[in-house]
């Protein structure tokens, strides 16, 4: 019953706060607001990222290894994403911060593999969520064909 009546409540304040006020002129600022969301959505959140000295970007929230692999840096990725290999692991020489804190089968992949720095991280799981500078461990395989 209460939820119902709230519900009832809260439609009737957004009806109330998007409906244009009477005798007001807010034709600018819908234009503006109406041209801000294209803008958004013509461009999502998107995140610059230096991938050995390349300069690319990323989604906020995407891997290191899809935001490589989207702009034609072939990095190796072996296991296919499954922290097996560490063959994506990168060194990350500035911005950690902003990568997704390591979880544990993140950590345990790279002690497996000997990857004592605390600096390396594996790209198929760092995700990012601001400015990185990273460099790969393994080289890079080559330019991808149609890249
Ligand atoms: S692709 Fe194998 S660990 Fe990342």
């Amino acid at each position: 019953m209460d939820t119902e009546k709230n519900e009832f409540d809260f439609a009737a304040r957004m009806k109330s706060a998007i409906e244009p006020a009477r005798g007001v002129d807010d034709r600018d600022l819908r234009n503006a607001f109406s041209a801000r969301l294209k803008q958004v959505a013509a461009k999502p959140d998107v995140v610059p990222i230096e991938f050995d000295g390349r300069r690319i970007e990323v989604r906020r929230g995407g891997t290191l290894l899809g935001a490589a692999m989207k702009n034609g840096v072939r990095l190796m990725h072996v296991c296919g994403a499954r922290t097996l290999c560490a063959t994506c692991r990168v060194v990350v020489e500035s911005g950690e911060d902003n990568l997704t804190p390591m979880r544990g089968s993140e950590k345990f992949s790279l002690r497996w593999h000997l990857s004592v720095s605390p600096r390396t991280r594996l790209a198929c799981q760092a995700r990012v969520n601001g400015p990185v500078e990273v460099e790969s461990v393994f080289p890079l395989c080559g330019e991808l064909p149609n890249g």
